[in-house]
């Protein structure tokens, strides 16, 4: 089977679209040719960003309000007429020890990265199923399979990542939906600039890659891009480690 590049004609939903990951998905989605809908809290500068692109919805909305689900899925139904991808991407981080994890910040980074997830998904599959398919992409972490020092809430949440995952892959491969999850290392965005501005820690994951840099949005959003892509659609339920070899090299 010949193999189209580009995405015209598919309408793509990316959640966390102002800033890093988000941000550079996008602009490759738009510059192949996608209808993007783009979601992103107030004040990120979110429609300031894509002013000058046609083919985008820019939705400022806060992904764990109570009906926020309902509101972005019915943006892309209403502005584009329905949905093919589907990229879970927002999520927050509180470098938090077992021990300091407040019940406030446990239930913040579970509602963002886990539960918004769950709920905007669900709410996308019946458009999905109308198209007659559709690529689920949700940003997990290396931390999806591994445990680091003072990331308790956030790498429970992105365990949960990897398990809903499976579970959409698993339940929904029969309507010829696909869903994966990236694992991301060490990738400079806002996330975790505050992180690497200590050069012990930038250099010890700098070390870990055995590529030998640090990651950059557009690394993860290439990889996003090939699992939404037509080259992706025997590919459901698989965790892709987008980390320069970091997480295999003990
Ligand atoms: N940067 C890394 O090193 C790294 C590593 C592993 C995984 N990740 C994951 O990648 C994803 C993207 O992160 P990034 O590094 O690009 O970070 P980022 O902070 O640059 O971007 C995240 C975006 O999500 C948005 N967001 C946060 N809460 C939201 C909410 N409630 N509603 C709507 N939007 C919200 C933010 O405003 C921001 O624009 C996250 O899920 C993160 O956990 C990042």
């Amino acid at each position: 089977m010949m193999l189209t590049t580009g995405f015209k004609g598919k309408i793509a939903l990316v959640t966390g679209a102002a800033s890093g990951i988000g941000l550079a998905v996008v602009q490759k989605f738009l510059a192949q040719g996608a209808e993007v809908v783009a979601v992103d809290l107030l004040g990120t500068g979110l429609k300031e960003k894509f002013a000058n692109h046609d083919n985008i919805i820019c939705l400022e909305q806060d992904i764990t309000t109570e009906d926020a689900a309902y509101v972005i899925i019915d943006c892309a139904h209403r502005g584009f007429g329905g949905l093919d991808i589907l990229v879970n991407n927002a999520g927050i981080c509180v470098g938090q020890t077992f021990e300091e994890t407040s019940d406030e910040t446990w239930d913040r980074i579970m509602a963002v990265n886990v539960t918004a997830m769950f709920k905007i998904t669900r709410r996308a599959v019946p458009l999905m199923k109308e198209r007659g398919a559709g690529r689920i992409i949700n940003i997990g972490s290396i931390m999806s399979e591994m445990a680091g020092p003072g990331l308790c809430a956030y790498g429970t949440s992105k365990h949960a990542v990897a398990g809903l995952t499976k579970s959409m892959a698993v339940d929904l491969g029969c309507y010829n939906i696909t869903a994966n999850y990236i694992q991301p290392g060490a990738i400079i965005t806002g996330l975790s600039e505050e992180f690497f501005k200590d050069p012990e820690f930038r250099a010890y994951w700098t070390k870990k890659a055995p590529i030998g840099r640090l990651g950059e949005a557009s690394d993860v959003a290439n990889a996003i891009i090939f699992l939404a892509s037509e080259a992706g659609e025997f590919i459901s339920g698989a965790g892709l480690n987008v980390d320069g070899g970091a997480i295999i090299n003990f």
